[in-house]
């Protein structure tokens, strides 16, 4: 991860979740990859209920564990945890929203769509955002594990996943996609 300092320059957080399909209605969310809560703390912010956030990093769990803190938020729950070895470990059909932020050039990215699936209530949704593919972006995966859109958009479908809004565009570098999971999977 690039400097806290220097990340938080990409995106305007609040407006991307909303961007991204977050609602206030909704109550439980993960987030698959906290880094430095960017999204986990106004999240948390957002929703009544709790906020799921893993990252392998005990590094990034103390930034969002701190950030909680700072803000006075008591509904975020933080799990160290490689989740493509181990998956979240969270019940069946037990959340409202996931997070897939930044995180799709990851190993195994259809595993994580489909752990999310499987976490995800009837008609909960999915938020996809990545890096745009594009080598002048200041920072970001090396472009041959930088997923296009229409890649994320074929691995959501892959796993069940009806996406809804397709390439949303998420200036200055960013895009994000917006998938829901059918009643009765
Ligand atoms: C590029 S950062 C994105 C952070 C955040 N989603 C955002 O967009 O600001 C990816 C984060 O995922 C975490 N991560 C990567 N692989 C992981 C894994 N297998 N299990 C848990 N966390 C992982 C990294 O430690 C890092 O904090």
């Amino acid at each position: 991860m690039p400097a806290e300092e220097m990340w938080q320059t990409f995106f305007s957080p609040t407006e991307t979740l909303q961007a991204l399909g977050l609602r206030r209605d909704m109550t439980d969310i993960v987030d698959f990859g906290c880094g430095y809560g960017t999204f986990a703390i106004p999240a948390a912010q957002i929703v009544t209920g709790t906020v799921h956030a893993f990252d392998i990093e005990p590094d990034m769990i103390d930034v969002t564990r701190n950030k909680a803190h700072h803000h006075n938020l008591n509904n975020v729950r933080l799990y160290l945890r490689d989740f493509v070895t181990e998956g979240t470990g969270l019940p069946d059909a037990s959340v409202d929203y996931v997070m897939l932020y930044n995180i799709l050039h990851a190993e195994k990215p259809t595993y994580l769509l489909s752990e999310a699936s499987r976490i995800l209530r009837d008609g909960g949704t999915v938020g996809i955002m990545h890096w745009n593919y594009d080598p002048k972006t200041p920072r970001g995966p090396s472009m041959n594990i930088r997923p296009r859109p229409e890649q994320c958009e074929k691995w959501a479908e892959t796993v069940g996943f009806s996406v809804r809004t397709r390439h949303i565009d998420l200036p200055p570098y960013h895009y994000g996609i917006v998938a829901t999971k059918p009643h009765g999977r």
